[in-house]
């Protein structure tokens, strides 16, 4: 093992914290490495220095502060396992950062060699025996040759910035349209897009809808009361208004009739749902995750993520302040 000579003091222009945000540009995957300690304790701890080293003979290196509990494991240990996390592993990673945490509790493991605990749910997943060590300042280096490794297509779990992400493949630019000349709506434009991915996905309720004898209209009425809120007629047709819709009091008691909704009864003139409504309400809510599934198909969990969020920022953005709340303001 050798080392070039390290100063002594680091030099007094390097502050630590800024030298900590510049490395989180650094953006990286998420592992959690476990090994065995002499007693048979299963041990591991969530890293992100992990990296490639070298193809042949098959390397990986990661680093492990020598404040962690568990270095001296590591250190005494031939073994260890590093698994690349899923993008829906954030949990795990987190319970493998806390110390003294009992981290493995209820987790459904495998062993590899030398008793080493695998963990499941990963995207990635490599058994190592530790080839070197070096000294590397505050961390020790574990040098790890690849004894076997499993790899599953799920996306993986992102760090950047001392905060979770997700990696999104970036697509080839879509060409752009020769035809945006006339006066029609440009495929491109956003409200188009949203505006048919919500019909499309209505259109895939409407069975389920009508098997209930419900139209669009009763359905948004029931959507707005399942939030547990009571609401006037003049509140529910001030929502219905912002998707182009409305509602009248005869259409509120012909629900009401039905045994879908019911008068508040602590607010006069306000309804909300009946057990009937609250009924076909759950059923509907598992109709509309199946259609959920079916329109997210071969978009990864990475991507539906961030379409999400999107979406929410979207709304954010476009939401006036005059506008009636679907959702009272604590949530
Ligand atoms: C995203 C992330 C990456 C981390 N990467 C490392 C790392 O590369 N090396 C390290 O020693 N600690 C790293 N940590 C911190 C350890 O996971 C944490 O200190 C843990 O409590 C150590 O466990 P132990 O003290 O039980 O060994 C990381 C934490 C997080 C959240």
């Amino acid at each position: 093992m050798t080392h070039a000579a390290l100063h002594a003091d680091p030099p007094s222009a390097i502050d630590k914290r800024a030298f900590r945000n510049a490395l989180g540009a650094f953006t990286t995957g998420v592992t959690v490495v476990t090994t065995r300690d002499a007693a048979g304790r299963d041990v591991g701890l969530t890293v992100n220095s992990f990296n490639s080293v070298s193809l042949e003979p098959p390397l990986v290196l990661w680093s492990l502060a020598r404040s962690a509990a568990s270095l001296q494991a590591f250190v005494e240990s031939e073994h260890f396992a590093v698994h690349i996390l899923a993008a829906d592993q954030e949990p795990l990673s987190n319970r493998f950062a806390q110390r003294g945490a009992d981290k493995f509790a209820a987790l459904d493991l495998e062993r590899g060699e030398g008793g080493i605990p695998l963990l499941p749910g990963c995207a990635a997943r490599f058994r190592c025996r530790t080839a070197y060590r070096h000294e590397g300042g505050d961390h020790e280096i574990f040098v790890g040759e690849v004894l076997g490794f499993e790899a599953f297509t799920r996306a993986p779990l992102v760090f950047h910035q001392g905060g979770y992400a997700v990696a999104v493949k970036k697509r080839p630019a879509v060409p752009k349209e020769t035809d945006a000349a006339d006066a029609s709506i440009s495929r491109d434009a956003l409200v188009y897009l949203l505006g048919s991915a919500h019909a499309m996905l209505l259109a895939a309720l409407r069975p389920a809808l009508a098997a209930r004898a419900l139209c669009d209209d009763d359905y948004f009425v029931l959507n707005i009361l399942s939030v547990g809120v009571p609401r006037s007629v003049d509140e529910l047709d001030a929502l219905m208004a912002l998707a182009g819709r409305r509602v009248t009091a005869p259409q509120l008691a012909a629900l009401a009739q039905r045994g879908l909704v019911r008068a508040a009864p602590d607010r006069p003139g306000a309804w909300l749902l009946a057990e009937a409504g609250t009924r076909a309400m759950l059923e509907m809510a598992a109709v509309a995750k199946a259609v959920e599934e079916d329109a997210l198909q071969q978009i990864d969990y990475s991507e539906a993520h961030l379409l999400k969020h999107l979406l929410r920022r979207v709304i954010r953005n476009t939401v006036k302040g005059g506008q009636p709340a679907l959702w009272p303001a604590a949530s």
